[in-house]
């Protein structure tokens, strides 16, 4: 053991989760999975780690996450495992290896789940941080990533996320691709001088990631450099065509943004971003896309996807900044005012527990006083007061704390009354 008294603090990039806030998160995964089942999603879960393989090949080399920001580590045997940086790549090699393709497609599936980067820590990034996400396998059809995008957007809508818009861009597909970057080589060659030795660098591996450039020199030079959206195939642009047709249909607003470039090198086709103008830089609230080379890419036949992450730590940050709190609240708090009694009525509190009702009692010996105030700061809706008088009649005394009022109750009856009227508080 060590000598003790210095206290030890979560690692850099890293945060507690307490109550309240515990609660507002918990209602945003709440919101999120009723969402999920709506739209025929069911929950998967993937091992914290993975060979470190699975992201390389599927979130790719050319990507920051992958060169830069991987907790890769060798296990004892000399494995090369890395924590997930995201979601999509595993959940593809799960599909994979599990055969998934035989299943009535698209397979549908959700999670929650932690995501590691490395990254420099600021408001709203993290290096631990969780997202709640869906991955739709096995359509390419407008319609499921116009579904995938309005499922989202209703994620919002429900939780009440201020300011929150949706950007749309494409990233065409391979064959459209390949001759539009050499395109942007091209016109970036032409101006080397106005990108730095960092902006060359990125230019070499993968030049549309200069479009996401916080440099305002670079900026200047992407403002005119071409555009993907310009160079789409007839097919690319007929998918966005009709994806921009499903949202106006839904109602969904959306700006496309030709300069949207998401992080990640499965994207193909539609990519899209939600961002609150309540956040400071991190403002993205949620992002996805469509990823139809990926499971192919981790060793399964042809199959489209498309799906979206966001982030739970950025949607509690912007719902917080409206004052968002997820007030506490119990049925009833049991206040036993002479200690002798307690265990006597330990059984009552258990059988008013095992009803369903949320109750708590007083573990510190405190005055009636003290019991009500410790009730009230739980946010409960009734107190019941056993007192010696009350204990030898069979009774409890209830109070009603919203309106005050007081009446007696026969212990027995305690846990029909009371479930009768959480059931209307629930309802
Ligand atoms: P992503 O855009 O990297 O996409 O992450 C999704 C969301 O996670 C972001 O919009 C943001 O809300 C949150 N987020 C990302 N990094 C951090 C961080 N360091 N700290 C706090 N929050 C963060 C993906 O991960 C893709 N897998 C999404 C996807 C699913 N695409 C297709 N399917």
């Amino acid at each position: 053991m060590s000598e003790g008294g210095r206290r030890v603090a979560a690692p850099r990039g890293t945060r507690d989760v307490l109550p309240p806030e515990s609660a507002l998160r918990q209602r945003v995964i709440d919101v999120a999975r009723d969402a999920f089942e709506r739209y025929g999603y069911s929950r998967v879960v993937t091992p914290t780690f993975e060979e470190t393989e699975v992201f390389v090949r599927g979130v790719g080399t050319s990507t920051d996450v992958v060169r830069k920001e991987m907790y890769t580590f060798p296990d004892q045997s000399g494995r090369s495992l890395s924590l997930r940086p995201e979601g999509t790549a595993p959940v593809v090699r799960a599909f994979v290896q599990h055969g998934m393709h035989k299943l009535p497609l698209p397979v549908k599936l959700w999670y929650v789940a932690p995501m590691f980067r490395y990254e420099a820590p600021q408001a709203g990034r993290y290096r631990e941080h969780w997202q709640v996400g869906a991955e739709a396998i096995g359509s390419d059809d407008p319609l499921l990533d116009a579904e995938v995008i309005a499922l989202l957007a209703g994620i919002y809508r429900r939780l009440e996320v201020p300011g929150v818009r949706l950007r749309l861009g494409s990233m065409g597909d391979p064959k459209s691709r390949g001759p539009y970057r050499a395109k942007l080589v091209e016109y970036l060659e032409g101006r080397l001088p106005a990108l730095g030795e960092d902006a060359r660098e990125r230019m070499r591996v993968n030049p549309l990631r200069l479009f996401d450039t916080k440099d305002p020199r670079v900026a200047e030079v992407m403002a005119e450099a071409p555009k993907l959206i310009d160079h789409l195939s007839p097919a690319a642009q007929e998918h966005r065509e009709r994806v921009n047709d499903a949202l106006g249909r839904l109602g969904i607003a959306f700006d496309e943004d030709p300069t949207l470039v998401r992080g990640f090198d499965y994207y193909t086709m539609t990519v899209f971003e939600f961002t609150s103008d309540h956040l400071g830089a991190q403002s993205a609230v949620g992002g996805g896309g469509r990823y139809d080379g990926l499971v192919e890419g981790l060793g399964g036949p042809p199959t489209p996807g498309v799906g979206f992450g966001a982030g739970i730590e950025r949607i509690v940050l912007a719902l917080e900044s409206q004052g968002a709190v997820v007030a506490p609240a119990i049925d009833c708090y049991l206040a036993v005012m002479e200690p002798g009694l307690r265990p006597e009525l330990l059984p009552l509190l258990e059988a008013l527990r095992a009803a369903g009702l949320r109750c708590e009692s007083d573990l510190r010996g405190r005055s009636l006083k003290s019991m009500m105030r410790h009730a009230a700061s739980l946010g409960a809706r009734h107190v019941l007061i056993v007192g010696a008088r009350e204990h030898e009649e069979g009774v409890a005394t209830v109070r009603d704390m919203e309106s005050g009022e007081q009446r007696s109750l026969p212990l027995g009856d305690l846990v029909t009354e009371l479930s009768v009227h959480a059931g209307e508080a629930g309802a």
